[in-house]
């Protein structure tokens, strides 16, 4: 699950690289709708497909109902994310009937992502409205499965994971939103966390080659990228094939060499796993302005026999100890985590160490779940699952903890001065907002003509998810 901040900017972006998909249209323009649920890396391969398929004629809309083709864009990570896309499906099959009964043009019904991936057949079979389906790592065949489902339905489907990379296949990245993009440059899991879908769905770990990463890295910034994203079900795992033949680069070095990109002021990476968060990256941090002080870091659990049963591979006191020397390094550095509550046999006494860790750390931020078994996984299988009353009830004290984390730290704000990167139109006239090194929504007034501008903010007010400020330097504005 990706922070709603990072999803709603990764949805611009997808949104803006389709609108700009435009541009090569074919004159007979056919409409293409994606709806992307779950993380900010689906919203990156929404972005993909849409450009991948622009070529084709296939022009994008927001709404279903003009649409010749809908993408469903699935997640599977939790079992309500999944059940929603056999709904939707329903939905566009009453809206397919009824333009055929009013004798309109087809529409053609493909579900992509995780849930393609992990119940294609059965999706098939349960909704035979869906024409296609295609796994994560197979979308860059859409264009063949396409005319394949035109052809002869029920063929066309495809959840292999093939040797070649897709990313060999995809065209270019068009456009930037608001100075900041994704770069996917690692996917799939080998962690096996017992409650997870993504080994399954995702596959094998894979990182994509340095070269490949640092070309489009330099793509995005010759658009106008200031920021960039780094993308990975287990991102800090990264060993990309080096540019020389040597040994494969590690994130660290991967983040030192984006450093290098003329243009390039800030880098962030996610989703990370504590257990890959070594001494080279921890010192990346100390070492390197341009990564962010902002980490997201999941520990799912402060109990040790929850994060045994999770087969998290490490401890409570392990993450401590990654804390602290991420905040030995880079002492500004903020953090940002995942929970889950409710896992198969979670005592109150292990879910205190859960509360208590989060007070203790203090994260900026935290995304907090129900545990949901997910068909397949060895926690599925365990015996102890606790009551839904009792889940509800630990993931409101959890959130309630985390809220307050979040207050304190925002407050904590009030007074320090801190670079933002400016690049949207404020709610007031005058305004314009932007993001601190830590993911805030800054709001200041702010000149348009500093759009696109880092500039340093005096921070004077906090909010739940957002700050307020205004120009250090008053001098800037009037530049
Ligand atoms: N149930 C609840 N939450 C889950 N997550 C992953 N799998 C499950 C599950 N079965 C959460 C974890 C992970 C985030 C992406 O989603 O906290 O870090
Ligand atoms: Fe899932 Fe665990 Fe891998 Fe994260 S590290 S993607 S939670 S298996």
């Amino acid at each position: 699950m990706c922070p709603p901040r990072v999803r709603k900017r990764a949805w611009n972006q997808a949104r803006r690289a389709r609108r700009s998909a435009q541009g090569s249209r074919l004159s007979l323009a056919k409409k293409l709708c994606i709806k992307t649920y779950g993380c900010q890396m689906n919203v990156y391969d929404s972005g993909r497909m849409a450009d991948l398929l622009a070529p084709l004629g296939y022009d994008t809309t927001e709404d279903a109902a003009e649409a010749d083709l809908v993408i469903l864009n699935t997640c599977h990570i939790r079992e309500k994310a999944a059940e929603k896309v056999y709904s939707d499906v329903g939905r566009l099959r009453d809206l397919r009937a009824e333009r055929n009964a009013r004798g309109g043009g087809g529409l053609t019904i493909a579900v992509a992502g995780c849930v393609a991936q992990a119940e294609g057949a059965e999706i098939m079979r349960r909704a035979p409205a869906v024409d296609l389906v295609v796994g994560p790592q197979a979308y860059h065949r859409l264009p063949e499965l396409i005319a394949r489902a035109h052809r002869s339905k029920g063929e066309a489907l495809d959840t292999d994971f093939p040797v070649d990379s897709k990313f060999d296949h995809l065209p270019q990245q068009h456009r930037v939103e608001g100075s900041a993009a994704f770069l996917t440059i690692q996917e799939g899991c080998d962690k096996f966390c017992t409650f997870c879908v993504v080994p399954y769905t995702r596959g094998a770990e894979t990182s994509r080659p340095v070269g490949a990463v640092l070309a489009e890295a330099r793509h995005l910034a010759g658009l106008g990228a200031q920021e960039i994203t780094l993308l990975g079900q287990n991102v800090n795992a990264y060993h990309g094939e080096a540019p020389d033949g040597g040994a494969p680069w590690s994130l660290a070095r991967l983040a030192a060499a984006l450093a290098e990109i003329p243009g390039l002021a800030r880098i962030r990476y996610t989703t990370s796993h504590p257990r890959d968060m070594d001494d080279t990256l921890i010192a990346a941090h100390g070492r390197l302005p341009q990564l962010m002080p902002f980490l997201h870091l999941p520990v799912q659990s402060g109990s040790d026999r929850i994060l045994d049963q999770m087969n998290r591979r490490h401890t409570a006191d392990d993450y401590r100890q990654v804390i602290a020397k991420l905040r030995a390094a880079r002492p500004d550095i903020a953090l940002s985590s995942d929970f889950i509550v409710g896992f198969p046999g979670e005592s109150e006494r292990d879910f205190q160490a859960t509360l208590d860790l989060v007070t203790e750390i203090g994260f900026a931020q935290a995304y907090s779940f129900k545990y949901s078994p997910r068909p397949g996984t060895p926690a599925s299988m365990m015996a102890d699952s606790l009551p839904e009353e009792v889940k509800s009830e630990r993931l409101a004290r959890l959130q309630a903890a985390i809220a307050e984390g979040q207050r304190r730290f925002n407050e904590a704000c009030v007074g320090r001065i801190l670079p933002v990167l400016f690049d949207r139109p404020g709610r007031r006239p005058g305004q314009l907002v932007g993001r601190s090194p830590y993911m805030h929504a800054v709001h200041a007034e702010v000149p348009a003509h500093l759009s696109g501008r880092i500039l340093d903010v005096v921070i004077d007010s906090a909010h739940p998810n957002s700050l307020g400020g205004h120009l250090a330097d008053p001098a800037e504005a009037a530049a």
